[in-house]
């Protein structure tokens, strides 16, 4: 975010004209000798501290804020290119004037969730039906709809009613600490208004900046000959983000409340009325929020407030429904990273022509070959668009999955004028072509048939089902192929995945090139401080490298030893294997051993193996197929086991040691009447049960409803222990 906002951009080849000791202000830090920078580092550090009493100490300043500024990017730009230079007294260290990435992190008490998406009125339908269908309702449940304001969420933490603490998303689990910058903003209560004030009360809402500030700010930084802002969701994330909290406050920020994290008592039973109590507490909600019960005046309001869209002070990307009523809620839960209960049905998306330049092939860590569109730059919903996916071959050509045209079969050719969607932040895509635009001299583009990185063949795979080949063409080199290995390597280490801090895409990319650090493998990132500590050409030695970052690297590397289980399986970046299955598998399993065991089996052929895998709910054929070819692949195991010789894997947390069920094998069947078969699964899975979809010798309890047939036939033959729904909610205590 900060990136975009001009402030954290064009750090290097600033001049500086003052001179306050021995620096050599007009070098560019990546041409400076190790002792010019730290000539450098130190002119600055005195400085910005000369300059900073002076401000705090509410003397004139003698310099202005943007000079101010430049003086901290300077010595940004300069500790980011000698990044073992960095001093003690930096500024950049320095709490109360904090510097850009170097907020302190913040753990959520509760995490911040994201929604889940509806693109169409009959999604909206299928979330409604879904919630009805989930809780079993008799009657209708009611829902409210409000915008979805186009900011950044920002969590409040109120102790005793005092604002005590202020954080971003983040990833969800861990954001930044920007309590100071956001104390600047008005609309923040730094004291909770009116009486009975919970103990603990987290307010979450959204950051956003009105159209119109937008523009001013915009307009003066054309007076002042400076860089644009993008759009105002940026500039707000990017002004939330600001080293200096006197700069956060001459940004004109505001914040709408429509949630809640940790709360010691929950003053109200629906969501209407918490919000309706957030405004009482004295916060901005928003006053187009509604509560209704069919999903047609969910639709109607949604319409209303897209025909109100222009004429809002701030942007919005779509309307935010919400089951009211917080039991429900509550009973509804989440899957993944979204609740069940709610969901954000975005505007159509943003369309403009332009002239396709080129189309580029890239190669995908799963050897996808995937064309880019190159295209003329174009400003699509006020972003600048210059690339866009085209998916596939059969895409280019005119075909559509299904095999039928797309596009009444019109292909693409570099030369064409295309059409240009785009939707919040995905990436965009190529709608339409006009024919009557296309030069004469266009050609058919001719899809290659080998893997641009590896030059290895790069097939399409027949659909077994279908008979029809897919529509991916993929790279065969496996191993080899190195745009795969880079691409795997950066899946490894991803958030979701391994997530080592420090090590991103970027470092990534430079270890598996880097000649002496060569880390090929999943394996080898576990092997560089030993490796490194062989080697002559050591990775403190290299550029942007020191003592210091090299050692903190290691240690987060160390860190990562003992990854949750779910994790380490989602970081081998298997065919099919998303967080969620890799989270079920990890689960039945338990183990990494157990899991090794099993998959040796079931790469052998062995079909009680791939019979236990496949009866784990949620697990199927595809699944089963892509972790047989996986582990069927020698290479693969190789480097499996050369990582698990590194690493030991946790088992993951059971939800409930104590319940009766808990690692047990639980089957439902029949119907239920108290519970839908998914709380059913959720329940069980939250006491530390695996819910498995089939009876087996592995069953430990069957729970049968009435019409319970071939399952209870089975479990009376296996002698597997059979109760009934009743029965189950006497055993669970609930
Ligand atoms: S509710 C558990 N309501 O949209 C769900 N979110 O795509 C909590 N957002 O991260 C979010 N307006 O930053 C909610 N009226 C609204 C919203 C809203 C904007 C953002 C929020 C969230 C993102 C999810």
């Amino acid at each position: 975010m900060a990136g975009q906002c001009p402030a954290a951009i064009s750090i290097a080849g600033i001049s500086m004209t003052e001179n306050t000791g021995n620096g050599h202000p007009g070098i560019d830090p990546s041409d400076m000798t190790r002792e010019q920078a730290a000539s450098e580092l130190e002119r600055l550090a005195a400085a910005i501290l000369h300059h900073d009493e002076l401000y705090h100490g509410g003397d004139a300043p003698e310099i202005s804020d943007a000079e101010y500024d430049a003086l901290r990017r300077r010595n940004l730009a300069v500790e980011q290119a000698f990044p073992d230079l960095v001093r003690e007294d930096s500024p950049t260290k320095r709490v109360g004037y904090v510097a850009l990435d170097k907020f302190e992190k913040v753990r959520h008490a509760i995490p911040m969730l994201s929604l889940d998406n509806a693109f169409s009125d009959e999604d909206v339908r299928d979330f409604w039906d879904r919630i009805v269908r989930f809780l079993k309702l008799e009657t209708r449940p009611e829902l409210t709809a409000e915008p979805k304001i186009d900011g950044l969420s920002l969590s409040l933490r109120y102790e005793g009613g005092r604002l005590v603490s202020a954080a971003t998303r983040g990833d969800g689990t861990v954001g930044e600490n920007v309590t100071q910058n956001a104390r600047t903003i008005t609309d923040i209560p730094t004291v909770l208004a009116g009486d009975k004030i919970p103990e603990i009360v987290e307010v979450r809402g959204e950051v956003y900046m009105t159209k119109q500030a937008f523009e001013m700010l915009n307009r003066r930084m054309e007076e002042e000959g400076k860089p644009q802002y993008v759009n105002p969701r940026n500039t707000a994330a990017g002004s939330l983000r600001q080293l200096d909290s006197a700069v956060t406050a001459q940004r004109p920020l505001k914040f709408f409340a429509y949630a809640w994290g940790e709360m010691s008592e929950v003053p109200e039973p629906t969501q209407m009325g918490m919000v309706e109590q957030l405004a009482k507490w004295g916060f901005v909600t928003n006053p187009l929020m509604r509560v209704f019960t069919a999903p047609e005046e969910l639709l109607a309001h949604y319409h209303a407030i897209e025909e109100e869209r222009a004429s809002l002070a701030y942007d919005i990307d779509g309307v935010v429904y919400k089951v009211n009523e917080l039991a429900l809620q509550e009973r509804l839960g989440f899957v993944a990273r979204s609740p069940r209960w709610a969901i954000a049905h975005k505007f159509p998306a943003e369309k403009a022509w332009t002239v396709l330049k080129g189309i580029d092939i890239q190669v995908g860590r799963t050897g996808a070959l995937t064309p880019v569109a190159r295209l003329e730059p174009i400003t699509v919903g006020g972003v600048v668009v210059t690339n866009a996916t085209l998916h596939n071959e059969d895409y280019i050509k005119g075909i559509g999955n299904d095999g039928q045209p797309i596009r009444d079969g019109k292909d693409l050719r570099v030369g064409d004028t295309v059409m240009i969607q785009r939707a919040g932040d995905v990436i965009p895509q190529v709608l339409d072509v006009d024919l009557e635009k296309r030069p004469a001299d266009a050609v058919p583009f001719e899809f290659p048939t080998t893997c641009p990185v590896c030059g290895s063949h790069a097939v399409r795979e027949v659909n077994e089902k279908t008979g029809r080949a897919d529509s991916v063409r993929r790279c065969t080199g496996g191993l080899v192929c190195s745009a795969q290995m880079a691409e795997r390597l950066k899946h490894f280490v991803s958030r979701n995945a391994f997530d080592i801090e420090g090590l991103g895409d970027k470092q990534v990319a430079f270890f598996y090139n880097d000649p002496d650090l060569r880390v090929r493998n999943p394996a080898d990132i576990f092997r560089l401080r030993e490796n490194d500590a062989k080697s002559l050409k050591k990775l403190k030695d290299k550029e942007g490298w020191g003592a210091t970052s090299a050692a903190k690297l290691f240690d987060a590397i160390d860190a990562r030893r003992n990854v949750e289980l779910r994790r380490f399986i989602f970081g081998l970046g298997i065919r099919h294997v998303g967080e969620q299955t890799a989270k079920d598998l990890a689960r039945y399993y338990g183990s990494a051993e157990a899991l090794t065991v099993a998959m040796k089996r079931l790469a052998d052929g062995d079909m009680a193996a791939r019979e236990d895998l496949i009866s784990i709910d949620g697990i199927g054929n595809t699944v089963a197929d892509a972790l047989t070819e996986f582990f069927a692949e020698d290479g693969n195991m190789r480097v499996y086991e050369e990582l698990l010789e590194q690493v030991s894997p946790e088992p993951p947390e059971q939800a409930d040691t104590s319940s009766p069920v808990a690692g047990k094998t639980v089957v439902f069947t029949g119907s239920l009447e108290r519970m839908t078969r998914d709380e059913a699964k959720a329940m069980a899975e939250r006491l530390g049960a695996k819910v498995s979809g089939s009876v087996s010798a592995k069953t430990d309890l069957l729970v049968a409803g009435p019409g319970a047939g071939s399952k209870l036939k089975k479990a009376q033959e296996l002698g597997v222990e059979t109760i009934d729904e009743d029965g189950w909610f006497e055993l669970v205590g609930a």
